[in-house]
C-alpha cells in the first residue's frame, strides 16, 4: 500500500527524506514552510502537489496520513502535538525535543489519541547498527564495558546561523552529541552519572563537549564539536577486544572486530548507502501493523538520551529557548 507523507520542513534532510520516501514506495503529498515561496520551491522540485505555509496548513489535507517533522529543533515539540491534535502519525526529527520534559509531554500525547509517534534516529536502524548488536551478542569481545566516540565537524559555514543560534536549538550537543550519547545508551545502558565540559559560543550554545559518562553496564567517554575536526568514529571494548565502527558511525560503512585472541575481521556492511530509506521502512511496517511505538525506536530511549542532554546542557549553562506554549 502506498503510505501517503506529508513533510514539514524544506532544510537540507527534508530533501533527502523526501527521495527515501519515493525510493522506498510511498508518495510525498505536501509540504510546508514557514515561508511560502521555500514551500512552492520545495514542492516543485520533488513534484509534490500541495505546498503549505505555515507547518500547520500541511494537516489542513486530509490526504495526508503520515508526517515527518524535520523543522528546526525548537519547533519539533510544538510540530509534534499538532500532528497528534489532528489525529496524524509523526516521525520527528533527532533531537525529538529540545529537552525531556517536552519530549514526554509528546509521547503522553501521542498515547493518549492512540498514534504512532518516533524520533528519526536512524542509526538505530542502520545496518551496521544491527550487525554490531548481533556481534556483541555472539560474546565476541566479551560484555561491552567501554565506549568511545567522536562527532567533530568543522562548521565554515553556517548558512543562515541554525547551528549557533540558541532560538533555534542550535549547539553541538543536539544536532551531533545526540549521536554518541544515543549509542553509548544502547550499548550500555542508562547513563546514572556524566560530567561534561566543554565551549560555548557568544551566543550560548555549545560549540565543543567533552563527556565522560557511568552507565548501567560500562562506562563511556565522547566528545562532539563544531571547531575540532575529530573525526565521526566510536569504538566498544570489552575483557575480550574491541569492535571499531567505521566512519562514520552513525551510518556506519563497516565495523572492524578485534578479538583479544582471534584474527581481526573487516565486515563491509551491504545497504548502509540505503540511509534514510529505514526509516521509511519502519514506519511503513509499524503502520501497517497497527503499532503505537516502534520496538527499535523506542519511546524509553529517546526519553533517556534526552534526560543525558538535559544534565550535559546544565552542567555546561548551554542557552536554551524557552518553548512556545503548546496550544492545541
Ligand atoms: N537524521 C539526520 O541525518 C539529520 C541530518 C541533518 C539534520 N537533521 C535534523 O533535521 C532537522 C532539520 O535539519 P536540516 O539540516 O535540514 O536543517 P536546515 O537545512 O537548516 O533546515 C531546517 C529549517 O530551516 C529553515 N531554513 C533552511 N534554510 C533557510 C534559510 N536560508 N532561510 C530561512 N530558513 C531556512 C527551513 O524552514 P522552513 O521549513 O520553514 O522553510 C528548514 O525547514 C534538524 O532538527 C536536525 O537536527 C537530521
Amino acid at each position: 500500500m502506498t503510505r501517503r507523507w506529508g513533510i514539514m520542513g524544506t532544510g537540507i534532510i527534508a530533501h533527502a527524506f523526501a527521495e527515501a520516501i519515493r525510493a522506498e514506495g510511498g508518495s510525498v503529498v505536501a509540504v510546508s514552510s514557514a515561508t511560502p515561496a521555500r514551500a512552492q520551491r520545495f514542492a516543485a522540485a520533488h513534484g509534490i502537489p500541495v505546498a503549505a505555509s505555515p507547518h500547520g496548513d500541511l494537516l489542513r489535507h486530509r490526504d495526508v496520513e503520515v508526517v515527518y517533522i524535520a523543522t528546526t529543533n525548537e519547533r519539533h515539540h510544538l510540530d509534534a502535538h499538532a500532528c497528534i491534535a489532528a489525529g496524524v502519525p509523526a516521525l520527528v526529527e533527532k533531537p525529538f525535543a529540545l529537552h525531556a520534559p517536552a519530549a514526554r509531554a509528546v509521547l503522553e500525547a501521542a498515547s493518549t489519541a492512540g498514534l504512532f509517534v518516533a524520533e528519526a534516529m536512524w542509526t538505530r536502524l542502520q545496518p551496521a547498527t544491527q550487525r554490531l548488536h548481533a556481534e556483541l551478542a555472539s560474546g565476541v569481545i566479551g560484555e561491552p564495558t567501554a565506549f568511545q566516540a567522536s562527532f567533530g565537524v568543522v562548521l565554515n559555514s553556517d548558512p543562515w546561523r541554525r547551528w549557533r543560534s540558541a532560538a533555534l536549538g542550535g549547539g553541538a550537543l543536539l544536532d551531533l552529541g545526540v549521536y554518541p550519547a544515543t549509542l553509548a545508551h544502547d550499548l550500555l545502558g542508562p547513563a546514572s552519572r556524566v560530567q561534561a565540559t566543554g565551549q560555548l559560543a557568544d551566543t550560548g550554545v555549545d560549540l565543543n563537549v567533552a563527556v565522560v559518562a557511568e552507565h548501567e553496564r560500562g562506562s563511556a567517554t565522547w566528545r562532539c564539536s563544531f571547531i575540532e575536526a575529530s573525526g565521526v568514529w566510536a569504538t566498544v571494548a570489552g575483557a575480550d577486544g574491541h569492535i571499531w565502527i567505521g566512519e562514520p558511525f552513525h551510518h556506519a560503512p563497516s565495523l572492524t572486530v578485534h578479538p583479544r585472541d582471534q584474527p581481526v575481521r573487516h565486515l563491509p556492511i551491504d545497504g548502509h548507502e540505503l540511509g534514510y530509506r529505514y526509516e521509511v521502512r519502519e514506519v511503513h511496517r509499524c503502520l501497517e501493523a497497527g503499532l503505537l511505538e516502534s520496538s527499535t525506536l523506542a519511546h524509553a530511549d529517546t526519553l533517556a538520551v534526552l534526560e543525558m542532554l538535559d544534565e550535559i546542557g546544565a552542567q555546561l549553562g548551554v542557552l536554551r529557548p524557552k518553548l512556545a506554549p503548546v496550544t492545541s
